[in-house]
């Protein structure tokens, strides 16, 4: 039997989402050099201290920006609805392997929705943040009690962002199948219909 693909994303969308992921690398990666000593030495990646910490804002608003293109392509798409209340009740069941009483998804599950909305959040406080303290340019116009809370504010989004990272490659990797909708932009028909049924139903009309 021959296997049938459906397009899950556009080239556009692949090419959008892996120039923020490698920006978020290097974004994360340069600011780990300054939020701990032991981590000094990611610094060495980006050469040495002072290029550190002179690329580390730009890479962020890049990252940024590139993050706003996607989340206006997608954020339609990562409303929660009812459906995505049932899902997350039936999740820790599903977790330990019990699939049997998640409700039928749609394009995205509620986990995906609720990443997403904590990547939106996290660096939009990342952005506002990070201005308020990029010395020399922007440093002058908040006052120091301002600034001390943005840094705070700053540290506290950019462990919010790593972790729901991680668990976004987690997924990605753990649900079979699921990368080569960023790799090629499309997926298996099965993997459709097990994992997005009602995804599955509108790209097919029902067929
Ligand atoms: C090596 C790192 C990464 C890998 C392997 C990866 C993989 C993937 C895959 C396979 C999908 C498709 C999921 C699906 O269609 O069901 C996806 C979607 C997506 N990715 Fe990534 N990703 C990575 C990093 C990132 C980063 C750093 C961000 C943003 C900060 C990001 C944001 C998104 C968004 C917004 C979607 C759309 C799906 C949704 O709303 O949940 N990804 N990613």
């Amino acid at each position: 039997m021959t296997q049938r693909y459906l397009r899950r994303y556009k080239d556009a969308t692949r090419m959008n989402h892996w120039f923020v992921a490698i920006l978020f690398f290097a974004a994360g990666l340069s600011g780990l050099a300054f939020f701990h000593p032991s981590m000094f030495f990611f610094s060495a990646l980006f050469g040495g201290g002072q290029w550190t910490r002179i690329l580390h804002p730009f890479f962020g608003v890049a990252m940024v920006l590139g993050f706003a293109f996607l989340f206006f392509t997608m954020w339609r798409d990562n409303v929660l609805d009812k459906n995505d209340v049932e899902w997350m009740k039936a999740s820790p069941a599903m977790l330990k392997g019990d699939k049997s009483g998640m409700p039928p998804v749609g394009k995205y599950n509620a986990g995906q929705k609720l990443v997403f909305w904590v990547f939106g959040i996290s660096l939009l406080l990342l952005f506002v943040t990070g201005f308020m303290f990029w010395s020399p340019w922007f440093v002058g116009f908040f006052p120091i009690l301002v600034r001390r809370i943005a840094v705070v504010v700053h540290a506290a989004s950019a462990v919010a962002l790593i972790l729901s990272v991680i668990t976004h490659i987690y997924a990605a990797i753990w649900i079979k199948g699921t990368v080569r909708a960023m790799t090629r932009g499309t997926v298996t028909e099965r993997w459709a219909k097990l994992n997005h049924p009602l995804w599955h139903k509108k790209m097919t009309r029902g067929e």
